[in-house]
């Protein structure tokens, strides 16, 4: 069973399908219903909050001709005691598709090994490779223009991501950027550094440890096509907020600093965003920033992957 869990569960050479997928599903939209998920329901299971991934999941899947089934992890009986495992051979005798939110990497993998229908990884700690597939679309859909190589419009381009880069936006963009051949930069503080875990399953895969760490910010930034940031507290880092905007102050996306990126950079941030935070509002609305194309895009890129994979599972 094919199941998208991290960003290289699709190899290099699938991308331009499931983008060019993507950007079909984009233009055609409102244009009838598709019957690709007909007489399907996904379910949904997720332990965190969601506004962007919850929604365009639902839409998503009514849209492919499919049921949506949201399943808070608290209102099964996985939150109270039921094991991973028997959850997800329950769930495969009654729905065609999984779709999860969780904290450990390790309980998705569990899951997908026990499943027998694809899941989709709709975060965890470690990764959120919906989110960085549809980011790496709409950063392509600008530079490839109307009907133009969207993978191919990537490669060579430079990225700079600040703040935590130890958790799972910069783990995903470690993992996404090695597949179209763009290059990371990550700035933030020594103590939140690429984490072992990411340089592990690297090691893994057997993919070079290409990208930089550093401390400073502006260093990061120069020559930057993306400037890249996310919450200094993650979901389930609450209590280690103070601490961690104490940190990681320096390296907050100020009008400043994106100034000393490329004339024509792009501002990215996955959001939720906390203006005054890990960013400056004057960037969030900078005509460069794309922050809600991200966000819209999540629809037209998980419908894609979904597709793919529902393609798989009957073959
Ligand atoms: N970017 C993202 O995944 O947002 P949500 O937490 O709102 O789903
Ligand atoms: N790093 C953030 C991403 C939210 C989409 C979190 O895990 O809370």
């Amino acid at each position: 069973m094919k199941h998208f869990l991290k960003e290289t569960d699709f190899a290099a050479q699938e991308l331009p399908d499931v983008f060019a997928l993507a950007r079909d599903f984009k233009a055609k939209r409102g244009q009838g219903t598709s019957t690709i998920l007909a007489g399907q329901t996904w379910a949904m299971l997720f332990s965190k909050s969601s506004t962007r991934t919850r929604v365009s999941f639902e839409v998503g899947i009514h849209e492919l001709g499919g049921n949506p089934l949201f399943l808070n992890r608290n209102d099964i009986q996985l939150g109270r005691g039921e094991s991973i495992e028997d959850t997800a051979r329950v769930l495969s005798r009654f729905v065609h598709g999984l779709i999860v939110r969780t904290y450990d990497h390790s309980d998705i993998v569990r899951l997908a090994a026990a499943a027998s229908v694809p899941v989709v990884n709709a975060l965890t700690d470690f990764l959120h490779p919906c989110q960085i597939y549809s980011d790496l679309f709409t950063a392509a859909e600008r530079w490839a223009g109307p009907g133009g190589d969207l993978v191919g419009s990537l490669k060579g381009r430079k990225i700079a991501y600040l703040g935590d880069t130890s958790f799972n936006m910069a783990n995903s963009w470690i993992l996404g950027a090695g597949m179209v051949g763009m290059q990371v930069s990550l700035a933030g503080p020594a103590e939140y550094e690429p984490s072992a875990e990411i340089k592990a399953q690297l090691a893994a895969e057997k993919r070079p440890a290409d990208f930089r760490f550093l401390t400073d910010p502006f260093e990061a930034v120069r020559g930057a096509d993306i400037v890249y940031t996310d919450v200094w507290a993650s979901m389930g880092q609450e209590e280690e907020a103070e601490e961690r905007i104490a940190l990681m102050r320096p390296y907050a996306a100020t009008a400043k600093l994106f100034a000393t990126a490329k004339p024509d950079a792009l501002f990215m941030h996955c959001l939720p965003a906390h203006p005054g935070e890990e960013v400056e509002q004057a960037v969030l609305d900078n005509p460069r920033s794309i922050i809600f194309d991200q966000a819209e895009n999540r629809l037209h890129m998980q419908k894609a992957i979904m597709a793919t994979l529902a393609k798989h599972a009957k073959t």
